[in-house]
């Protein structure tokens, strides 16, 4: 008897997922008589933090303190991770901190610090159990304003940059800029990088307040020293918000990068080498910074841009042939690099094929250009080794408070 059943060779499945999140603007998120990180806690009455270790050392005492006022259970862990160490080992780590707390299916880690803690706290809560729920506080500039804005998860691995990782959104993201406070002018510096990333690309009324007020952003901690600059604050914050939201606006739409297309590749294009390539790390924003310049001068060889903006000179000719190659091979075979077009405020995808002859020429130029700039290019503290050295004077500076013990336990 013939079957009834048609035997199909394909099945052709597509399914969807809501994924929400939200963001909260909450200044002083760990004084005691603001209740939002309590209220995010209080169904399990207990809560896993994985704090950065400066963080730890600088606000561990006050955490500690809101959640025993709101009588949650709270366990904190000090997460000491670099560069050099978002590795694999790290989260590892990461991962038997939340086995030890045995949390349960529908808890949440929470995850306070800059972008490598939340970076690789994410990628850990992306990986455990397939997917863990978690809340995160971001601490530095570029926390605040780009890494945890981001759904990206990652670690360096094999000496390449956020090699392993995957796409995890957290619950909620609280966005606190009075910590800013206590982070040093170089971070801060480091941070505006990614402003001006995605501000002269997008939004030209972001990057002018960058042009008019980018020195006491860094000088004042947006607003956030020791003498509060309320004028300062509000137009930081609206540079702070409007970040977001262009981040956003790009970002969410391609949420799993579907178009490779992206303007946040802007800055991206050729830093993922130039980042790792020394030893110790470049900062990330001056990674980028650089990768920035030497984009600006392609599109000002291209037509597209007048020549007048980047300071930073570019002297590594071998490792951006190294980065072009790299990036090509993660960009579908193409560059894909975004640069800002016109007056600034927009931009175009430059979609060039690995064309040396063309970016040599281009490199060349720009070298000339750069020699001319400040400092002939070279930013003032270019990598992290400058965190040691100098985070006693600015932090002493910038709280006014002694310092002591953090640094004894840092
Ligand atoms: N996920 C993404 O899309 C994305 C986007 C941008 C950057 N990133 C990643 O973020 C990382 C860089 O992040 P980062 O620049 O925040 O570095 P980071 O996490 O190392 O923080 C910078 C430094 O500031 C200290 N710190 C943080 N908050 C502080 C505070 N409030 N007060 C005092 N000190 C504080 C940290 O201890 C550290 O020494 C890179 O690994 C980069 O790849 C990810």
């Amino acid at each position: 008897m013939a079957s009834s059943f048609t035997k199909a060779t394909t099945y052709s499945l597509s399914s969807y997922i809501e994924i929400t999140h939200s963001y909260h603007f909450v200044n002083h998120i760990f004084d005691t008589e603001v209740a939002n990180l309590a209220d995010l806690n209080k169904l399990y009455k207990r809560c896993l933090a994985i704090v950065d270790h400066s963080v730890y050392n600088l606000y561990g005492d006050k955490i500690k303190k809101y959640f025993k006022a709101y009588e949650i259970e709270f366990t904190i862990r000090s997460a000491y991770i670099t560069e050099d160490d978002k590795s694999l080992e790290a989260l590892q780590e990461v991962c038997s901190w939340i086995t030890d707390f045995d949390i349960l299916r529908q808890e949440s880690v929470l995850a306070i610090g800059g972008g490598l803690v939340t970076d690789v706290v994410g990628f850990a809560c992306a990986i455990y159990r397939r997917a863990t729920r978690y809340i995160r506080i971001p601490t530095s500039l570029i926390g605040l304003i780009d890494a945890s804005v981001s759904n990206r998860v990652a670690v360096n691995w094999n000496g390449m940059k956020n090699r392993l990782g995957g796409y995890h959104e957290p619950l909620h993201t609280i966005i606190d800029p009075t910590v800013l406070r206590t982070l040093l002018e170089a971070e801060i510096r480091n941070g505006i990088a990614e402003i001006l990333k995605i501000s002269s690309c997008t939004h030209i009324a972001t990057f002018e307040a960058l042009e008019q007020c980018g020195h006491t952003f860094i000088e004042k901690h947006f607003g956030h020293s020791k003498v509060i600059d309320q004028e300062l604050v509000e137009v930081a914050e609206t540079v702070v918000r409007q970040t977001i939201q262009s981040v956003l606006e790009v970002e969410v739409p391609n949420c799993r990068e579907q178009c490779l297309d992206r303007v946040m590749y802007f800055g991206h294009t050729w830093s993922p080498v130039l980042e790792l390539a020394v030893s110790p790390p470049l900062l990330h924003g001056h990674a980028i910074s650089l990768d920035m310049c030497f984009s600006a001068t392609l599109a000002n060889q291209q037509g597209l841009l007048p020549n007048d903006q980047y300071m930073r000179f570019l002297d590594v000719l071998d490792l951006m042939k190294k980065g072009t190659s790299a990036t090509i091979a993660t960009r579908d075979r193409k560059l894909r690099a975004p640069v800002p077009t016109g007056t600034l405020g927009s931009h175009a995808i430059l979609q060039t094929e690995d064309d040396d002859d063309e970016l040599e020429a281009t490199r060349a130029s720009h070298k000339e250009v750069m020699k001319q700039q400040p400092r002939k290019g070279l930013g003032p503290d270019m990598n992290i080794a400058i965190r040691a050295e100098e985070r006693v004077a600015q932090l002493q500076k910038s709280i006014g408070v002694s310092l002591s013990v953090y640094f004894l336990n840092s």
